[in-house]
């Protein structure tokens, strides 16, 4: 069987060549590229307390084995067969988190991803025994691979990074390559929550006379050391006679400003953001919780959270009150500039990264209505045997899918 058509392409070549089709994917290599060359796992799993590379690799991969197993076991469970155990492949596999539990299950496995530093990462974290390749691709389609080659798709957390026509592309590619009776695992978002974004919004700002708010620190650390992250929780009540809507547009967020309080002067005017609630009724009050970063210097500050309505105003500008407290900023303890909790296992890649931690820039989130998956899936004579979901600002579905045939 003839399994890849085409060699790999440099990104350049692939994505700027001449007559290429502008599907975005230049922009998601970038991003992809930069968040792997930061911290190749917190981009994969971007937990608060593991910011920084603070993940071991170990308590990392074991969330892979996890995660495989309850997909494969929620796959039989709702009457999924797969033909054979020859070859799975794992699109979006960053540094192989999923590919190598996989590995333990399959004879044969594909990992493919569009960033090389996750793909060079992931080859150095191959565990022995086990029957992996490694591919990187930038094509907006997946022609290496011979139609009904596979026998089980599984793909996690990374649908939802590309504009929904280039995902619904990879989604037929898969259709295309799974074996007849062969098997589908994978996640895509659908629609945002109402909680998140109502869809009855207006996307118009915030009037004037409704940015009245009341906001109360409840916890924040009262000392940390210079440059220090840590979460910031303020409760948030809306005193106005009108609802305040969340927008795409104008988002509202919480945010935070750090006050020297030798001088009175403003040392940090834009920290941390925390997304408010869809809608927030007169006279009702949300709770949220941020990361903030502590400033650079030495001292002690106040810190002050205020509702932000993001390129309008930040309310206490138009008569809402900020919440504050105070804060003494330390020196760095030597062991945490040293960097914090990691594992030696990453000397196993430390080469292929950058030397040292920086915010990289954030990746966008898209979704695949349901119905167009449904319809999509129906279309190539496959089932859908479930659809978990899962919901956080989007609504999110883990689809168990049986191959026709
Ligand atoms: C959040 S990570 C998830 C990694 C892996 N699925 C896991 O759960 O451990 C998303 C991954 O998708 C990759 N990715 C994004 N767009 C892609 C594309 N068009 N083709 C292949 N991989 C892509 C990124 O480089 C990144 O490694």
């Amino acid at each position: 069987m003839r399994m890849f058509r085409r060699a790999r392409q440099t990104a350049r070549q692939t994505l700027q060549g001449p007559g290429s089709p502008r599907t975005g994917l230049e922009e998601i290599h970038d991003v992809w590229e930069a968040q792997a060359r930061a911290d190749p796992l917190w981009a994969v799993l971007s937990e608060t307390e593991k910011r920084e590379r603070a993940w071991s690799v170990n308590e990392f991969l074991q969330t892979g084995e996890d995660q495989v197993a309850r997909a494969l076991d929620r796959f039989l469970e709702a009457g999924g067969r797969l033909p054979d155990h020859e070859l799975a492949l794992d699109f979006g596999c960053g540094v192989g988190r999923l590919t190598q539990a996989l590995g333990r299950r399959f004879q044969r496995v594909i990992g493919v991803d569009v960033s090389e530093t996750m793909v060079a990462v992931a080859k150095r974290l191959a565990a022995p025994g086990t029957d992996v390749q490694y591919v990187i691709n930038q094509q907006p389609d997946l022609s290496f691979v011979d139609d009904g080659a596979v026998s089980l798709v599984f793909s996690m957390i990374t649908l939802q990074h590309m504009p929904t026509p280039v995902a619904l592309g990879y989604l037929r590619e898969f259709l295309r390559v799974v074996k007849p009776g062969g098997g589908l695992i994978f996640q895509v978002p659908s629609h945002y929550a109402d909680s998140y974004l109502p869809a009855d919004r207006d996307d118009e700002p915030v009037s004037d006379t409704a940015r009245r708010s009341e906001t109360r620190v409840l916890s924040v650390p009262t000392v940390l050391q210079v440059g220090a992250r840590a979460d910031l929780t303020v409760a948030v009540t809306n005193l106005s006679d009108q609802p305040w809507v969340q927008s795409t547009k104008y988002p509202l967020n919480l945010g935070n400003h750090w006050i020297n309080q030798d001088d009175g002067t403003v040392s940090m005017h834009d920290d941390g953001r925390g997304r408010m609630p869809g809608r927030l009724h007169p006279g009702e009050t949300t709770r949220v919780t941020f990361t903030i970063q502590a400033p650079p210097t030495p001292g002690l500050y106040r810190i002050e959270a205020d509702v932000v309505q993001e390129g309008c105003a930040w309310f206490a500008s138009s008569g809402g009150d900020v919440g504050y407290a105070e804060v003494s900023v330390l020196e760095a303890q030597e062991e945490e500039a040293a960097g914090k909790g990691r594992s030696s296992q990453w000397t196993i890649f430390e080469d292929l990264i950058a030397p040292s931690w920086a915010e990289p820039p954030p990746f966008a989130m898209y979704g695949i209505p349901r119905p167009e998956v449904e319809q999509l899936v129906t279309a190539h004579g496959a089932r859908i045997l479930a659809a978990d979901e899962w919901i956080t600002e989007w609504h999110s579905y883990t689809y168990a899918v049986q191959a026709g045939g």
